[in-house]
């Protein structure tokens, strides 16, 4: 028994001069990111001759003369915790799912079966939980070089690997333990949302927005119905362009003319000709291929209708004219000739009998005329009068030129011939 009077007495030396007391971090300052597991590894030391009773971390603050609360009772911790050490020497832990909330100092305690023999280990580790955001200019213009920083609030301790995303897809090329994204001459196609990541770890950055802006491209035209219209009605072309920020500004110009004719993104073409468009934005502008557009004059409807009324009295003039040689083919070859020119002044009359009389037609400007005039022909023989018809004519409709309006003096006729394939012109 008397040997251990001075061991004890050593030891209480030993107690107040601490010597052997001690808890020691090989991290004092750890960076964790968001989501990870955090491993802080912890040695302890005391004098012999002590039992350990309990080993548990706490964090600040720590108040004086009360003691700490152990962490792993503590709801926010107590799911995470996982105590790795041991209750001799070992007092690592892990915590795991860290956010930002678990940024704080963290101090390993152990008490021992002696009153005054427990310790607490200061100064502790200073954790620091941080998130990744991505940082880039919200916009640039195609042909720029940028730069994007994958940015953490601490140093991240460990060789730690970027990983970029771009609209989610990973950047398989881009893999560095950089934290910056190098694009070099943008393209339209970089746009989109960025986002960082480290190797190895679930978490990924928020979402960053990169927008490329650029000059109007694939300026086009489109017509809204018809190119081809009537004097008088207009037609709607409309300017498109792929451009970023979208183009406000439109031009429109008629082909050889310097000036422009109009802006906006739509134009009313009143006038035939070859139009363009041009787009603008801030940096820079593009023109279009032209489109044609046909406006048909005046009576350009009536000529239609009146084409196709001809052609019907065309039709039934051939009838007749048939049946009116039939007849006289009857009565005898030598008359043919006189007889066929009173059948062209019939035809004549019957034509203006469908349309209206010359008389008429002068007080009506658009009231054409018409005229038949079938080519001569001549029966081959007596004997074939059977088969014989009408081999060719032409029938040909003039419109009257207008005294009122000079400018619109043009001519419009239409042309219809009726070849027979065995045709016998002499
Ligand atoms: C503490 O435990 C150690 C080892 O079991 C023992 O030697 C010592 O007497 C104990 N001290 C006290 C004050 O109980
Ligand atoms: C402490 O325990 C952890 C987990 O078991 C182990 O990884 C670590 O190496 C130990 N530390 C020492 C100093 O033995
Ligand atoms: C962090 O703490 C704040 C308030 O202290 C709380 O509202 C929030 O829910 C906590 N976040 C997490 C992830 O625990
Ligand atoms: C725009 O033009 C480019 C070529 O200059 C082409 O690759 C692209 O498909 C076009 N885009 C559209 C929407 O027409
Ligand atoms: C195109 O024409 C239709 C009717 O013809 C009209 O409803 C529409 O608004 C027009 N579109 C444009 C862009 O002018
Ligand atoms: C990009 O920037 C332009 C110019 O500020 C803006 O008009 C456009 O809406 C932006 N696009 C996106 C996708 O943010
Ligand atoms: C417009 O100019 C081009 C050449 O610059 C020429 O080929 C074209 O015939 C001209 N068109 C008109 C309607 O003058
Ligand atoms: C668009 O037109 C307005 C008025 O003419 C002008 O002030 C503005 O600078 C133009 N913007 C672009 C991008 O051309």
């Amino acid at each position: 028994m008397a040997p251990h009077l001075p061991l004890i007495f050593l030891l209480m030396i030993h107690r107040v001069s601490s010597a052997d007391w001690g808890v020691s971090y090989s991290h004092s300052n750890i960076c964790a990111l968001k989501d990870s597991s955090v491993i802080m590894s912890c040695t302890y030391t005391y004098p012999t001759g002590h039992q350990i009773m309990k080993v548990f971390w706490t964090k600040n603050p720590i108040k004086e003369d009360v003691e700490p609360p152990d962490l792993s009772e503590d709801p926010e911790y107590s799911q995470r915790l996982q105590y790795l050490g041991d209750k001799e020497q070992n007092c690592t832990i892990r915590l795991s799912h860290v956010t930002q909330n678990d940024s704080h100092m963290y101090y390993f305690r152990f008490t021992t079966n002696v009153t005054t023999g427990r310790w607490i280990g200061k100064p502790g580790v200073s954790l620091t939980v941080t998130d990744l955001q991505v940082e880039s200019p919200e916009r640039v213009t195609e042909g720029d070089s940028v730069r994007l920083t994958c940015k953490s609030s601490c140093t991240l301790t460990d060789r730690a690997t970027f990983i970029w995303y771009r609209n989610s897809q990973p950047l398989t090329e881009r893999r560095d333990t950089n934290n910056e994204l190098l694009l070099q001459s943008v393209r339209r196609e970089d746009a989109g949302r960025y986002s960082c990541a480290l190797h190895g770890h679930t978490y990924i950055s928020p979402d960053v927005q990169l927008n490329v802006t650029y000059e109007p491209k694939n300026v086009s035209v489109s017509i809204n119905g018809s190119a081809e219209i009537v004097e008088g009605d207009s037609v709607t072309l409309i300017c498109s362009s792929d451009s970023n920020p979208p183009a406000l500004n439109f031009s429109w110009f008629k082909e050889n003319q310097s000036s422009s004719v109009g802006s906006g993104q739509s134009f009313s073409a009143l006038q035939s000709g070859r139009f363009y468009c041009e787009a603008h934005n801030q940096h820079g502008s593009q023109r279009s291929d032209a489109v044609t557009v046909k406006v048909h004059h005046g009576a350009g409807r009536n000529v239609i209708v009146i084409t196709a009324a001809s052609g019907g009295v065309f039709i039934i003039v051939i009838i007749i004219m048939w049946f009116i040689m039939r007849k006289q083919r009857r009565v005898g070859n030598e008359d043919l000739t006189i007889k066929q020119s009173d059948l062209y002044s019939d035809v004549s009359q019957r034509v203006s009998v469908h349309d209206e009389p010359p008389s008429e037609a002068d007080a009506v400007n658009d009231a054409p005329y018409a005229s038949v005039k079938p080519n001569r022909f001549r029966a081959k023989t007596p004997e074939s009068s059977d088969t014989e018809e009408i081999q060719y004519a032409t029938v040909q409709y003039h419109r009257k030129k207008e005294t009122n309006r000079p400018e619109d003096n043009e001519c419009q006729y239409d042309n219809i011939r009726v070849h027979h394939p065995d045709a016998a012109m002499k």
